[in-house]
Order: C-alpha cells, then structure tokens, then sequence
C-alpha cells in the first residue's frame, strides 16, 4: 500500500512552478474544504483508463488526447464543452473508421487550469513606462487582467476550479452515455460546420459509409452493441498546483490505494518532472494512470530514471511518456530514447504532443504554431516508431470546437495577418475546429499505414 507525503513534506522536495500565496491562513482554510469536497473521478473509472491505455502499450489501441492549452473559468459554458466534445469525437471516428484502431479519448478538460510558465514575472510597457506584475499562471491560480489586483494569486480560485471542472465534467458525462455521442449521430457532430470546407464534405462522406456499417450490422441483428450508443470518455489535466492535487488525492475504500481524484488521468510537464521533485513524489504514489512530457533535452537515462520512479512494478498503462521534441528535433532525439525504454524491458505508451516543441512568435506578435510544423512533428513521431518497430499510440494536441484563428496554415491557409480575426486563447495557440478535423485525417492515413 502506497503512503502519500504531506503538503509540507512535498513542498520540501522543491516544487517548481508554484503560486507565491499572499496568505498563508487563506490558502489552508482553502485546502481544507478542499479535502471535503467529493470526488470528480472514481477510482475504478482511473483502473479502466488504465487498462485501456495498457492496450495501447501492447499496440493494440491509439490515445487521442485534447483541449484547451488552459480552460478559463468564464469559458466553462454549454456551448463551449460540447464543442469540445463534437470535434474530438469527430476526430475519433475519423481515426477508428479510417484505421480499424480503438482509440482512447481523453480531454484535456475539468481541471486544466494551471499553467508553467518560462518567467515567474510579465512586463508591458504603459503610458507610464514599463509595468512588472505576476506572470498569469492559469485562472487556477490568478487572474488574466493585467492589474495588480488581478495578478495576485488567490487561493479561492482553487475552490472555483474544483465546482467549475465538476460542472463540465457532468455535462461532458452527459453528453458521452446520453445520446449525443450515440454513432447515428455521427451527421449531428458536422452540423454547422463550415460548409465549404473540404473536411468537411470528408467527413459527411466517411460518416455515409459508417450508416451503412451500421445498417449492415442491424440487419444481421449487433446493431444494439452498448458500444454504438456511448462513448467513453476521460479527462485530464497537468497536475501542476500541489495544494489543488494533494487535496483532491483520496485512499480508495475498495483498494486502501491513494487516487487523485481531480481526475482520470494527471501528467507532470515538462518543467516539473525534476526526479527527486515534489510533482514526481506525488504522482508516484497515486495509482491513476499517468503522463510526463519529455522534451529535447530528455537523455535516454532520464527518461529510465522517471519510469523507474514512476512505474517501480512496470505496469503497462500506468505510464505514458508524451514527447515534445518539435518538428526540427523529434527525428534525432527520440530514437535513442526509445532504444533505450525498449531495451530495458519497460512499459510504456508513446504519445506525440506536436504543439509545445513548435510554438514561435509572428511578425504580429501572437505567439503561434504553424499547421506544417505541427503535422511534420506527428510524421516524425511515425517515422521514428516504423523504423524501430515500436507503436506510435497516441496523439495529444491543443485544439478547441470553435472556429478561432490561432494557428497558421492548414487547409484554410490562415496567415499572420488572420490571426488577429479570432485569437482567444490566454496561453497557448490551438487548433480550431477544421485543423483538428483536418489532422484527424491526416493522422488516420498515418496509423493506417502503422
Ligand atoms: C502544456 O501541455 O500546456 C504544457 C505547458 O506543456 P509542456 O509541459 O510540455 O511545456
Ligand atoms: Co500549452
């Protein structure tokens, strides 16, 4: 039975990334309801997703993983968590109908809140001259306003996160087991997509052909599978902030084993994943299936080291590594990771996040991704797992249901000059609503051939 060290104890270890609370007294009446506040997850939905993503370390099933960079509080909307959903289950479909693979849908939702940034401070220059203030770090922890008022970090936040999160995943709950992802809705998720859009017409196409399967297998009478009607479904988050996490960390009754509760499925970024740092204690101790982004300067030893400490009974689909190398670097620097996870016998399942290595600043000055670096970085993922015979299981991007401007290229050509037209995102640039289908496609043909 695993133990769980205190917040103290933790916070000892060295945390990066962590909010500088103004009080001390608030921050610990915040934890302690938090402690009280029930469960998001349960601990045998986390043993499921385990189980599931134990098949993707087998190469049997792929993980398509998605969402905002950060989910603001004000953005947890209806319209918004069913955008959401309908395009990463539009993407789904694609890639399941395209490849004959299972695929693992995880969101990025209910709970991604927190964000690492690369300076603890942001400085903009004023009427008055240059202004320093906190960096934002995520509405989990301040706010996006750039005022004095708004930058300070306040514990309260993590309440509001906690109800905010509950209510997404409630309706995105709904939403997979009551109807909406039912495949004779496969035509419903295309509705008022763009309408000359050429995925589109694509997807309308695959979605005639999945009718006839489907009216192919009623006919010879397996058309009530519970599978047709419902859709699994799991979310995710980086479990950045320890106070949030800690709280949310809970002994299962059914196995006397700790679960994070804040969600099915946590990972630890790649500023974080320090070996003897606070995020790699906790999240060694829960039992919930878990990520830890690895990017370019990952050495095969590192990567040996975290799974050791993270996955000591090496059980495939507790771990899995999300690499983010970008599109100019994935090529040389994952295979010898691999080698060398391969080598030593250890189960793990690969995801490509081709957004974090590939972010750049345009002459606009909006921080963005370029759709060819994000597709070249995914085609690399690919290369290197053929030429090593290992599997390419997944596919975790940051996209949103809505039509926003964030991301340059793709099929809809968008250029610098686009992006002032619709950039909503408060942190990182997202693929919008036909990108993400468009990668979809792209991807299928690419597992396809794996
Ligand atoms: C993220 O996933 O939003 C993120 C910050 O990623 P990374 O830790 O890989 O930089
Ligand atoms: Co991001």
């Amino acid at each position: 039975m695993s133990t769980i060290p205190s917040l103290e104890e933790l916070h000892a270890l060295g945390a990066a990334q962590q909010p500088n609370y103004p009080d001390p007294d608030a921050l610990a009446k915040v934890v302690g309801k938090l402690r009280s506040v029930p469960p998001l997850v349960f601990a045998g939905e986390c043993d499921e997703l385990t189980d599931k993503i134990a098949a993707v370390t087998r190469g049997e099933a792929f993980i398509l993983q998605g969402g905002d960079c950060a989910e603001t509080l004000e953005g947890a909307t209806a319209d918004n968590v069913r955008a959401k959903l309908r395009v990463l289950l539009q993407m789904a479909v694609v890639l399941t109908y395209a490849s004959s693979v299972p695929v693992v849908k995880i969101g990025r939702l209910a709970g991604q809140y927190a964000k690492p940034r690369s300076k603890d401070t942001e400085t903009r220059v004023g009427p008055e001259g240059p202004v320093t203030l906190p960096a934002y770090r995520g509405d989990a922890v301040n706010g996006f306003d750039f005022t004095p008022e708004s930058r300070m970090p306040d514990p309260q936040r993590l309440l509001d996160v906690y109800h905010a999160s509950a209510s997404t995943l409630n309706l995105a709950r709904a939403f997979v087991t009551g109807g909406y992802a039912d495949l004779r809705q496969v035509h419903t998720w295309n509705q008022d997509f763009i309408k000359d859009s050429p995925f589109a017409s694509r997807y309308e196409a695959l979605a005639g052909e999945i009718d006839r399967a489907m009216a192919f297998m009623q006919a010879i009478g397996v058309a009530d599978a519970d599978e047709f009607h419902r859709a699994d479904f799991a979310s995710s988050h980086e479990a950045l902030v320890l106070e949030y996490e800690h709280a949310l960390t809970r002994i299962d009754s059914r196995t006397e084993e700790p679960y994070d509760v804040s969600g099915h499925f946590v990972w630890i970024g790649e500023r974080t994943r320090q070996l003897s740092g606070a995020h790699v204690e906790l999240l060694s101790r829960i039992k919930n299936p878990i990520g830890v982004k690895l990017g370019p300067t990952t050495s095969p030893d590192d990567a040996i080291a975290l799974a050791s400490k993270l996955n000591p009974a090496n059980s495939p689909g507790r771990l899995t590594f999300i690499t983010r190398f970008g599109a100019s670097k994935i090529r040389d620097g994952l295979p010898p990771i691999i080698e060398k996870v391969t080598a030593e016998g250890l189960q793990v399942a690969w995801i490509t996040d081709p957004m974090h290595g590939n972010t750049f600043e345009a002459s606009s000055g909006y921080k963005t991704r370029s759709f060819d670096d994000v597709l070249d970085e995914v085609q690399g993922f690919f290369d290197v797992h053929r030429s090593l015979g290992t599997w390419p299981g997944g596919l975790h991007v940051e996209l949103t249901g809505d039509n926003v401007t964030e991301c340059v290229g793709g099929g809809e050509q968008l250029s610098d000059a686009d992006l002032a037209t619709r950039y909503e995102s408060v942190c990182d640039p997202r693929l919008n609503r036909v990108q993400s289908l468009e990668m979809a496609f792209l991807v299928a043909d690419m597992l396809r051939k794996a």
